[in-house]
């Protein structure tokens, strides 16, 4: 099948898959619309990140797949833990492969697509990319870690500024104006910081901040210096604390390299 009548064939799957949890109460709701927009919006990155990229339609259509799937397993997440802690929880991404599995999603895909996308979906929350994948795979788990990040800070960045008001987003964290040492630590070391060592919504947003090291393509960084990520971001950290602004400052160099940053 082509790969884009898969993913005609998906895009009314998904939205009937949400809908078809029984009796899902308000809390529950509101939790799925968040991811039911979330994965909307991470599939306009990732069309804009193949457009500039340069990929075919069939390319494309493959990318647009993993991102409609990368959180397909949230919501049986959410339905039956009521978090979005992994580590509390179960890991997001090998539920949503078994979902994937028990509705046998990737039917009309060759084989070898089939196992791209299922490689791109258990590696999008990963700290780091699994470094045996073959270099298509790899492309496109690259594809799928930046168009969910460039979404991610847009929700976060809404949820900081209040305008929206769903505490899930804050995955639990205290918000204890602290910054954990190991967390800091690992982040100043140059590393993304372990999930299960957050402890306060301050080292959320530090990790965050160093996402930007993360990313895979310049066309991503353009978007984060176009929409101004990090310094939102910022404005949310108390730049008093220990070593932050020196570590936002670093960030920011990272990203505008040599020119100025305002
Ligand atoms: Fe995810």
């Amino acid at each position: 099948m082509k790969t884009d009548t898969v993913l005609a064939k998906l895009q009314p799957w998904f939205h009937h898959y949400i809908d078809s949890f029984p009796d899902p109460d308000a809390d529950v709701r509101r939790n799925f619309e968040l991811k039911r927009t979330h994965t909307a919006r991470v599939g306009e990155e990732i069309r804009f990140l193949a457009q500039r990229l340069r990929l075919d339609a069939a390319e494309t259509a493959l990318a647009e797949i993993c991102a409609l799937l990368h959180d397909i397993g949230r919501f049986e997440q959410y339905y039956r833990f009521r978090t979005f802690m992994d580590p509390v929880s179960t890991d997001h991404a090998a539920l949503g492969l078994e979902v994937i599995d028990r509705h046998d999603l990737l039917w009309g895909l060759n084989e070898a697509d089939r196992s791209l996308v299922r490689e791109a979906i258990a590696n999008h929350n990963r700290r780091d990319i699994d470094s045996g994948l073959e270099r298509r795979t790899r492309f496109f788990s690259r594809l799928i870690r930046d168009a969910d990040k460039l979404d991610i800070w847009k929700l976060v960045i809404a949820y900081y500024n209040e305008e929206v008001k769903n505490d899930a987003v804050r995955i639990g964290l205290s918000l204890d104006n602290t910054v954990t040492a190991k967390v800091f630590d690992d982040l100043m070391a140059g590393r993304i910081a372990g999930k299960e060592d957050f402890r306060t919504l301050n080292d959320f947003k530090l990790n965050q901040i160093a996402w930007v090291y993360d990313l895979n393509f310049n066309c991503s960084l353009e978007r984060v210096r176009e929409r101004r990520y990090l310094q939102d971001i910022f404005r949310h950290l108390d730049g008093g604390l220990p070593g932050v602004t020196g570590f936002y400052c670093r960030a920011l160099s990272f990203l505008y390299g040599n020119s100025t940053f305002a």
